[in-house]
């Protein structure tokens, strides 16, 4: 098992938020799952916004998934899902949504990841967003992607 990677960024402006969706959306691939922990307001759905609209290169419309707790998105290399569990009543409704397969085989933008229970996936890479001054503080934990690591290293936002 390969160390754990932790690393904090500093986001001033929902702009740096922004380029922080759009620096990951040049890093996930089909497979990969982002959990997406923090207060409501934190920007979770923000950051979601930037990445998808990057990995779709179009400006869409990509609404808060808080009613129909998935909103799905196809980009050229697969499925983006965009999932807000704060309402999902059972970790076992993950199944029934489709959302365990499409870990596997879709990128995942998981917004309230607590919800999963015994559906966490394993190898995911989970960010955290805290209000801190007048913007966001962004703390990553992941495993590998050295690429990753480096690139928030030394962000140029
Ligand atoms: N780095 C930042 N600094 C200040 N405000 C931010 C920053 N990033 C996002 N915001 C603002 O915070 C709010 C986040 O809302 P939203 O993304 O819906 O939150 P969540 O999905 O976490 O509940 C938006 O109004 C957005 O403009
Ligand atoms: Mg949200």
């Amino acid at each position: 098992m390969c160390q754990s990677t932790r690393l904090q960024v500093f986001l001033p402006s929902e702009d740096a938020t922004d380029s922080l969706g759009r620096l990951l959306a040049g890093h996930l691939v089909p497979g990969d799952t982002l959990l997406l922990t923090g207060p409501i307001g934190a920007g979770k759905s923000h950051l979601s916004r930037a990445f998808i609209r990057a990995r779709l290169n179009r400006m869409e419309d990509v609404p808060s998934p808080t009613f129909t707790l998935v909103q799905t998105y196809e980009d050229a290399a697969g499925d983006i899902w965009h999932a807000d569990l704060y309402r999902l009543s059972h970790p076992d409704e993950v199944l029934e949504l489709g959302l365990e397969d499409a870990m596997s085989t879709a990128i995942c933008l998981i917004e309230w990841p607590d919800r999963l229970g015994r559906h966490l996936p394993q190898s995911a890479i989970h960010l955290t967003l805290t209000p801190q001054a007048q913007g966001r503080l962004a703390e990553f934990v992941f495993q590998g992607r050295p690429a990753l690591k480096k690139a928030l290293h030394d962000p140029a936002f």
